[in-house]
């Protein structure tokens, strides 16, 4: 840490669409400060680096590694460059905050875990829904007992017309919807890592998956792996969930970001919890609600904003540099939550059940 002020220098690898939200943690945060940015694209540094208050600018990213006053790094890149990234910044003797999904493979994720051991700096893969208010205060609700023992989760994933909010630019676009920069059907892979963090989160872990999801998700053109459905049975007892993906190309979406929304329902022997909206706000309810008792509760008194988790987000990842804790996502969950989206894609392209434990290499 530099300066007087002793803050955590932080520095972006990869300035796109999400560094804007990555940004904001960084506006009024008491232990951290962005001093860098590294993008491959010139102007885009540049002007990212002006724009978020960034000091110094760089187009090889090793150049950001080298500099010395980056103590932490936000590894915002596409999926191919997950893997040496991270390495290279774990090796540089840097703190490093990974941006979901967390890898390719189970053999990429065990690497990053390796690697985080032999550098002693922490790391962890940021996914914002375990930062947004909504999930964090049905967490809390089920573990107090508020629904009696869980019993069994549900999700729902809609893509509709966004008006107001993001448009993906086409070269984001791309490669997500390439195999090989992407690592599998964005509606499964990419966007699904959200759905194989949060379930997890609230529920536990996952053994064994079933997926069905469009016939083309093996192929290279309607890559997207929309619409599926995907079951799963969680590890070691008899509870089971599910989670339905479906695009509805006429169905308007008021959104600040994502024309799509996500809410869940969670069953307990003695109530059922929604989280209503999460990327937009389709259905302008209370974010929580709970049906027990034979009334339902209604929860607004929180933060609900989806931008707001990636501020949250990053200002727990230098509060826990200064204060020496490990934050979500340690390699372990999140390469928890990386084999639950893989044995989905998997299951879905080979019409079978797939136990997690069938993607580990080793
Ligand atoms: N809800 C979410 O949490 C959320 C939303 C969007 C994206 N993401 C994740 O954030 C990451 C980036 O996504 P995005 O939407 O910002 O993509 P993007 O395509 O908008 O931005 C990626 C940036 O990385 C830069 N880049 C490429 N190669 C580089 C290199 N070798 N060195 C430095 N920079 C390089 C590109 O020039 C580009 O500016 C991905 O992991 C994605 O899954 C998460």
């Amino acid at each position: 840490m530099h300066g007087a002020t002793e803050k955590v220098g932080v520095g972006f690898i990869g300035a796109g669409q999400i560094s804007e939200l990555h940004a904001r943690a960084y506006r009024d945060n008491p232990t951290g400060r962005l001093v860098a940015v590294a993008d491959i694209d010139p102007r885009v540094a540049e002007e990212k680096a002006k724009l978020y208050g960034a000091e110094r600018w760089y187009t090889d990213y090793r150049e950001l590694l080298e500099d010395e006053s980056v103590d932490a790094v936000e590894v915002l890149v596409p999926h191919h460059l997950h893997l040496p990234v991270t390495l290279d910044s774990l090796r540089a003797g840097k703190h490093t905050s990974l941006q979901k999904p967390m890898a390719l493979s189970a053999d990429e994720a065990d690497q990053m875990i390796a690697a985080t051991s032999a550098s002693g700096k922490l790391f962890r893969v940021f996914e914002n829904f375990r930062s947004y208010e909504p999930f964090i205060v049905a967490k809390k609700m089920i573990d107090d007992g508020e629904i009696g023992e869980p019993l069994a989760i549900r999700v729902k994933v809609t893509g509709g017309r966004g008006v107001g909010g993001w448009i993906q630019p086409p070269p984001a676009r791309a490669w997500r919807r390439d195999p090989e920069t992407g690592g599998g059907p964005p509606a499964i892979f990419d966007h699904g890592y959200h759905i194989t963090s949060i379930v997890p989160f609230l529920m536990g872990h996952v053994e064994k998956v079933h997926a069905m999801m469009n016939s083309d998700a093996a192929g290279t053109t309607g890559f997207s792996g929309s619409p599926a459905v995907v079951s799963w049975k969680h590890e070691g007892v008899d509870k089971y969930g599910s989670w339905e993906v479906v695009r509805a190309p006429e169905l308007i979406v008021n959104t600040d970001y994502y024309g799509g929304d996500e809410w869940v329902e969670v069953t307990g022997e003695r109530g059922v919890l929604m989280v209503t909206r999460c990327s937009a706000n389709l259905y302008n309810e209370a974010p929580v609600m709970l049906a027990r008792d034979g009334k339902v509760q209604r929860f607004t008194n929180m933060e609900t904003d989806w931008g707001e988790s990636f501020a949250a987000g990053g200002k727990e990842f230098t509060r826990a540099i200064t204060e020496d804790f490990q934050p979500d996502l340690d390699g372990e969950e999140a390469k928890h939550c990386l084999l639950f989206a893989l044995a989905a894609v998997k299951s879905g392209i080979e019409h079978r059940e797939v136990a997690l434990s069938e993607l580990e290499t080793s």
